[in-house]
């Protein structure tokens, strides 16, 4: 298949990139623009780990093709922390250690900020609704429920100071 050059933008960065229109946006991140935070898992839409924002809404970057990114957005991983400042989800996913092998966790993170951008005060089943998308075979996710929970009270807090 012939390449085509796209445009969009990733992290508030526009890019370039010359590829096959049915290459998967993971790949594109991963190989591409050495965005490798964004994790490959089952390429079918089961895990999660490959989820990214794209134009503010969650999806699995191993279903959309290049040659439906011209002009749209992305945020990865690499685009949640605010320079060396962790998100607050991030400090709070560490606090818990909820963290053991780690590779679930830039998904994990993608969906609870989702989450939290449209919901300040999510209660337990709507943080494990917003994560069902979300596979991790290690945690049992209690610790990842609650580090969700602290961090969306530090983010308030913040807000109301
Ligand atoms: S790698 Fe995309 S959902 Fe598993
Ligand atoms: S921490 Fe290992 S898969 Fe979630």
């Amino acid at each position: 298949m012939d390449k085509i050059e796209v445009t969009f933008t990733v992290n508030e960065k526009k890019v370039t990139v010359k590829t096959a229109p049915d290459k998967p946006l993971l790949d594109v991140l991963r190989e591409d623009l050495l965005l490798t935070g964004t994790k490959q898992g089952c390429r079918t839409g089961e895990c999660g780990a490959c989820t990214v924002l794209l134009d503010s809404k969650t999806v699995n970057s191993c279903l959309v093709f290049a040659g439906q990114m011209e002009g749209r957005e992305v945020v990865t991983i690499e685009g949640i922390a605010n320079g060396d400042k962790l998100h607050p989800l991030q400090e709070a996913l560490i606090e818990e250690g909820a963290v053991q092998c780690g590779f679930c966790i830039p998904g994990i993170i993608i969906s609870a900020k989702d989450l939290l951008d449209k919901n300040a005060e999510p209660d337990e089943k709507e943080i494990k609704e917003a994560l069902a998308g979300n596979l991790c075979r290690c945690t049992g996710y209690s610790k990842i429920v609650k580090a969700v929970q602290s961090s969306a009270e530090k983010i308030r807090e913040s807000a109301d100071n």
